[in-house]
Parts: structure tokens; C-alpha cells; sequence
């Protein structure tokens, strides 16, 4: 029993000095250490602290200002560069909405079921959820089981949020086409969760990517994240659909 304890404890030192970087976390160079569970419907938390100190900072924002927030994104570091290279578009567009930006780079789809099951959302009741996430799942899960993580986050937002209207963005074309087959493939599946009243499928991909080709201009040269142009075009093509949605909202009150 005694000798169970010890190990106990040497597994939990280990782990947690693991966790006790300070600065270059976000960039780590080993992406797949960290991430905890590789399943992508079944919420796991990741083991870096920033990370986790990222996660409580939402939760002490919308505790804060559970009542005011109007416009929520939740994501990957795609959504999280609204604060970088977006900034400026998302202050011109969603400052009035009070909108919250949650988030965080790297995050796959069973990281961000993680962080709305434990206090994320919390109290809150916007009008609009806007969610992209899958792209970071790429890697280690198939098609179907990126569809189901991104099916399980619809279904927890529906249940916490049942007010709000869930805006479902198709995951953004990237880097090769290769790539970009596999985004569209996945998108096909993700489209099923629009249900034509709360949950609505949008593809952002067609300004994108024209006649076969990223535009390069929207992307960084990753060919993965957005320039201050691709928060632009972002922003100017979900425009319609958010006020259609909002209307919609508006009317039935
Ligand atoms: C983002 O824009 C707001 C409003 O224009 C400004 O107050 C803030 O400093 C900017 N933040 C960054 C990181 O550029």
C-alpha cells in the first residue's frame, strides 16, 4: 500500500514539473507531448500551464461579465489571433456585442469540449456562438472521429447555451490540397449538425480559396493562420449570416 503511495507521488512530481514551463510554452516544439487524451470526442484537458491558466482566465472573464456578453468565439489559435492580426477588425465588428474571445492555440476538439464543460460558459446566455475548431485534430484522428468531436461540442453548447444560436464554421482550407480535400471531406460531415434554427453551417472556404488555389494574402505563411486581411474577409463574409441570425433572434423575442 505504502510502496503504491510512493509511486503515487513520483508519478505526480514528474508530471507536474513537466508542466512548470514558464515562457516559450505556447510554441513548444513538441505539439503531441502535451495534449493529454488523442480521443477526439471525449473531453481531455492539456497538461501545459499556461494552458490550464488560459482556460481559468475565461472562467474568471465570464464570471465577470456573464450578463454583457453578447458574442462568444470559441476555437483554436485561429480564433484566439482575433487578439493579434484581427484585433482591429474584431473591435470594429463585435465590441458592441461585448464579444469573448476564448480561443486558445493548439486546441483540438476534445481540449475545447474540456473547457466548456468546466466553467467556460458558465451563466452565460449570448446570442451567438461563433465555433471553428477540427484543423489541429488533423493529425491524429480520422474524418469521422473529427466530425464526432466537433458533433460532441454542438451538443454540450445546445444544452448549456439552449438560447443561444450556434453559428458552425467549416473548418478554413490550409496549406496543400491535399489538405484542403480532407477540409472540404470534413465539412461535408459537419454541415449535418445545421439543424436550420439554432445551429447554422457556414463555409468561409470559397473566399479562401479560388479556382483551386489558397489566397495567399488571407494567410500568414503557414498557410494555416490569418493575416489582418483574412480577418477582414472573416469578419465582411459572415457579416450577412450573423445579421440574418440576429434578426431571426430579434424577431422571435
Ligand atoms: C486591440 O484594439 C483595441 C481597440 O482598438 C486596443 O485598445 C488594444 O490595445 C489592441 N490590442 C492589441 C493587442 O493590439
Amino acid at each position: 500500500m505504502e510502496f503504491l503511495v510512493i509511486i503515487f507521488l513520483i508519478f505526480y512530481l514528474l508530471n507536474h514539473l513537466q508542466e512548470n514551463c514558464v515562457s516559450g510554452c505556447m510554441k513548444s516544439s513538441d505539439p503531441t507531448k502535451n495534449v493529454g487524451s488523442y480521443d477526439a470526442f471525449t473531453p481531455s484537458p492539456r497538461k501545459e500551464a499556461w494552458w490550464l491558466e488560459k482556460h481559468l482566465s475565461h472562467v474568471e472573464h465570464s464570471q465577470k461579465n456573464f450578463e454583457n456578453i453578447k458574442l462568444l468565439f470559441l476555437g483554436d489559435s485561429i480564433t484566439h489571433e482575433w487578439n493579434e492580426d484581427g484585433n482591429y477588425t474584431f473591435h470594429k465588428y463585435y465590441a458592441k456585442y461585448n464579444a469573448a474571445n476564448y480561443g486558445v492555440p493548439a486546441d483540438r476538439t476534445q481540449h475545447l469540449l474540456w473547457r466548456i464543460r468546466n466553467g467556460e460558459i458558465h451563466n452565460l446566455n449570448p446570442l451567438m456562438v461563433v465555433l471553428l475548431i477540427g484543423t489541429n485534430n488533423f493529425g491524429h484522428n480520422k474524418d469521422m472521429e473529427i466530425f464526432k468531436g466537433v458533433k460532441a461540442i454542438v451538443i454540450e453548447l445546445r444544452r448549456r447555451l439552449p438560447h443561444s444560436k450556434i453559428l458552425l464554421l467549416g473548418i478554413l482550407p490550409r496549406s496543400t490540397d491535399t489538405a484542403t480535400k480532407r477540409v472540404n471531406a470534413i465539412n461535408k460531415l459537419i454541415m449535418q449538425l445545421d439543424d436550420d434554427l439554432m445551429v447554422w453551417f457556414f463555409d468561409l472556404g470559397r473566399y479562401f480559396y479560388i479556382e483551386d488555389h489558397l489566397v495567399t494574402e488571407l494567410y500568414h505563411q503557414d498557410l494555416l493562420h490569418l493575416s489582418s486581411k483574412g480577418y477582414e474577409t472573416w469578419a465582411f463574409a459572415m457579416a450577412p449570416v450573423m445579421r440574418e441570425m440576429m434578426e431571426i433572434i430579434f424577431e422571435s423575442e
